[in-house]
Order: structure tokens, then C-alpha cells, then sequence
């Protein structure tokens, strides 16, 4: 089996306050403290404003930064964006290509496809985030949806990146995809990989979609299935903690 890095990465969406941000990071200090052997990159990806206030107070631990989206231009006149120049002192990673934005900020793949190699200029990684509607699966389009998210997005992309397998039907709804739909996506991702020029089988490939703490242990132990992009669980830090076990258990 190949050896792919294993992630676990919270979402923490459009939430948590100022001061509420300075609880979650004191929790996080106290459970991901020197003593985890940091066998899974755990990312953490709050609000914009609060990515200052994680990298004040972040000390020597074993999670890092990550945002949670990117204008894809550097500076102009975009008023409400943020550019990657602004946050790259703080972060590693950027989600990109969320179902959240692709539905309610009308991201294309084009546009996804420009802020995925803005982040490779700036030497940071995309988490990638692709998946079908409840009608794409209904109609058998899955296949389909998933090549053409991968294809457009990754268009002349030559950086490594980490896909986000997130089945929109199952992203906050508590209604988390079976085993069996996971495993094939996901080889169906490394396969659409493969063909556009990618080692399908080193990119790491994480589930997102109502995973939680009751069905993180099973999700994880699919060797296909190499970490979690986690919404809602990831707001109370045991919680996410506990799916982070899991992930770190299941080596
Ligand atoms: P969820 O969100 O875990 O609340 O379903 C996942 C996501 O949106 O990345």
C-alpha cells in the first residue's frame, strides 16, 4: 500500500466570534499539545479575521493554519476579498472549490481552477473540493461531474494538491455517503488523476460530508480514504479531537 499523508482538516466555516476563537484555541492547545507524534497534518481553517488571532496565540504545536478561500488576484480594487499576499505569512493550505462557494458566490472551475495557481505561486497547497449533487447521482452522472471538476480545475496545474471528496447531499446534513459510494469515488478520483496527468495514487484523497465521531473509525479504515475535511464536528474541539484519534489510530 502506498504511504499517502493523512490529513485531518476543520472547516470552521462562518463561525465562532473573537473572543469564542481564543476558547476554541486553548482548547486545541491543551489536546494537541508536543506530546501527539504528528503522524496526521492536522489544519485548522477559520474565519479570515481570526487567522491573525490563531497565529498570535499558536505556539509550538502540531496543527497549522489553514483559509478558508482566496481572491484570485493578488491586490485591486475587490472590496470585502482578501488575497493570498494578505494571509500567506499565516497559512499553509487553502480550500478551494467548497460547495458552499460554488453554490452561493457562483465559483466556476474556471475561477477555482485561477486561485488553485495563485496558491501554488505563493508555495501553499490547494485542498481541492469536488463532488455531485443528489441529481448527478440519482442520474448516473457522478463520473461525469467529478472529470469535469478535476479536468477544469487542475488545468494546467503542476503543483501537488489534495482533493477533497465532498458528495454535496452529504455535507451538513447529517446524512454521511456509505462506505461503498466512498471507496468508489475515490478510485474513480485516482483513476480521472491518472489520466490528467497526476500519480492518482499519491494524491491524498480525504472524505468530506456529516463525518463525525460515531462514523469517523469506519470511514478512516477505507484504503482509499486518506483523512477527513470536517464541517460541523470540527466547531467542539473533543469532538474533533476524537475524529483526529481515529485518523492517528488508523496507521
Ligand atoms: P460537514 O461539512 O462536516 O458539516 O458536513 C463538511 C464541509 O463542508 O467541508
Amino acid at each position: 500500500m502506498i504511504n499517502r499523508k493523512q490529513y485531518c482538516v476543520a472547516n470552521l466555516k462562518m463561525n465562532l466570534s473573537g473572543i469564542q476563537i481564543m476558547d476554541y484555541i486553548s482548547e486545541l492547545d491543551n489536546l494537541f499539545d508536543k506530546s501527539n507524534n504528528n503522524k496526521v497534518n492536522t489544519i485548522i481553517c477559520p474565519s479570515v479575521t481570526s487567522l491573525s488571532i490563531f497565529f498570535d496565540y499558536i505556539r509550538d504545536n502540531n496543527y497549522c493554519l489553514g483559509a478558508q478561500n482566496i481572491h484570485h488576484k493578488e491586490y485591486g480594487a475587490y472590496t470585502g476579498e482578501t488575497s493570498i499576499n494578505m494571509i500567506s505569512d499565516f497559512i499553509n493550505f487553502v480550500i478551494l472549490g467548497h460547495s458552499e462557494r460554488r453554490q452561493y458566490f457562483n465559483e466556476t472551475n474556471e475561477i477555482i481552477n485561477k486561485k488553485i495557481i495563485k496558491v501554488s505561486q505563493h508555495s501553499l497547497n490547494s485542498i481541492v473540493c469536488i463532488g455531485e449533487t443528489l441529481d448527478q447521482r440519482k442520474n448516473d452522472e457522478v463520473k461525469k461531474t467529478l472529470k469535469n471538476q478535476l479536468s477544469a480545475c487542475l488545468q494546467n496545474v503542476k503543483s501537488e494538491v489534495i482533493i477533497a471528496y465532498e458528495p454535496i447531499w452529504a455535507i451538513g446534513t447529517g446524512e454521511t455517503a456509505t462506505s461503498k459510494i466512498i471507496v468508489e469515488a475515490h478510485q474513480i478520483i485516482r483513476k480521472i488523476l491518472n489520466d490528467i496527468g497526476f500519480d492518482g495514487q499519491k494524491i491524498s484523497i480525504l472524505y468530506g460530508g456529516s463525518v463525525n465521531r460515531n462514523n469517523a473509525k469506519e470511514l478512516i479504515a477505507l484504503d482509499d480514504v486518506d483523512g477527513f475535511l470536517i464541517g460541523g464536528a470540527s466547531l467542539d474541539v473533543d469532538h474533533f479531537y476524537d475524529i483526529y484519534k481515529f485518523i492517528e489510530e488508523s496507521f
